[in-house]
């Protein structure tokens, strides 16, 4: 059955999108988990109760690792298409299931593939790096994909004359060249959330918590990023808020991050960076919100949605992944 199949089976009432309220939904997935021999891997901007029930969480990198190492038959993502489709492109022979296709990223669409072919003929001689946040047709047309924990180390990792094309994150590419000293031609696309930080609100949280210090994704656009006393991934992130010695942080990225801070430094206080648009003070991607446990739990029963990958599109988008983790993976860089 492929997913437009599913997807009328869903609106002509043949599949519940419903649990009925009797079910133990946790106690199903885990049923499910061990008859199917699935795993479930989650990004830290799931929702809590999915971060609660998955085998492994972490950032793009950690992820893609997992996905690719795993014996488990059935992958089921909890994240976003493109988080899933890397996951597909390295595991093949498994299936990899996405509890919402409707899942998507603001930053992969902001990098439509014929656009960027067109981007990349303009630049002759030059190396294109795109960040793991973009579809299979822009990773095929990719030398070396990055996340924003190796970035640094895959830029540096070439010589330093190599001319460089950076998409599609505009603020990650231009925080990369500050920090590597290089000059890459810089795709114009950004993260919804991550674009969204009200600097005003930043500077009056910081001013009503002095004490606190500021943890922000590379991701966010430049005043935030000046501001912040340490940035990086979510992982790094998570670990720099475990291992420094502040006892408050004012976290500026998606603010599921904040769970699993929240239970690893109990003792510390996190408050979520506000975006400009909100009431409720926090930032939140629309998308890694869709997957829910109801979600999982009928993705897992009926198998569906899945991701599909055109073979030859598959493997020339597996080069670019396969060159960032031999780089990734090599000590000393
Ligand atoms: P990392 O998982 O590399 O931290 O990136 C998160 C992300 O996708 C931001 O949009």
């Amino acid at each position: 059955m492929n997913n437009n199949v599913y997807n009328d089976l869903l609106i002509h009432g043949f599949i519940q999108e419903k649990v009925d309220e009797d079910v133990d939904i946790v106690k199903e997935i885990l049923k499910l988990k061990e008859e199917k021999n699935a795993i479930i891997l989650a990004h830290y901007y799931e929702i809590a109760e999915i971060q609660d029930i998955a085998d492994f969480i972490g950032d793009s990198l950690e992820l893609s690792k997992q996905a690719a190492e795993t014996n488990a038959d059935i992958i089921v993502f909890c994240g976003v298409h493109f988080m899933a489709e890397t996951a597909k492109i390295l595991s093949p022979q498994k299936k990899v299931l996405l509890p919402d296709l409707k899942a998507g990223c603001s930053l992969a669409d902001s990098c439509p593939e014929q656009e960027f072919e067109k981007f990349i003929a303009q630049y002759p001689e030059h190396i294109v790096i795109s960040y793991i946040n973009t579809t299979a047709g822009i990773k095929a047309l990719t030398d070396i994909i990055c996340t924003s924990s190796n970035a640094a180390k895959i830029i540096n990792s070439l010589p330093e004359e190599q001319k460089i094309i950076f998409a599609p994150d505009k603020n990650l590419g231009d925080y990369l060249n500050s920090i590597t000293g290089r000059k890459m031609v810089v795709w114009n696309g950004a993260c919804h959330v991550h674009e969204r930080f009200s600097l005003e609100k930043i500077v009056a949280l910081k001013n009503e918590n002095p004490d606190a210090k500021i943890l922000a994704h590379p991701e966010c656009e430049k005043p935030v990023l000046i501001m912040a006393d340490y940035i990086g991934s979510t992982s790094a992130l998570l670990k720099y808020s475990v291992n420094d010695k502040a006892e408050k942080y004012i976290v500026a990225t998606e603010s599921g991050i904040l769970h699993q801070m929240k239970r690893k430094s109990p003792e510390k206080s996190f408050i979520p960076a506000p975006p400009d648009d909100s009431t409720c003070g926090c930032n939140e991607c629309n998308f890694m919100k869709l997957n829910t446990l109801e979600k999982v739990y009928l993705c897992m029963k009926y198998e569906l949605p899945e991701i599909i990958i055109e073979e030859d599109m598959r493997k020339r988008a597996e080069k670019s992944i396969l060159k960032m983790m031999e780089i990734s993976n090599k000590p000393g860089l």
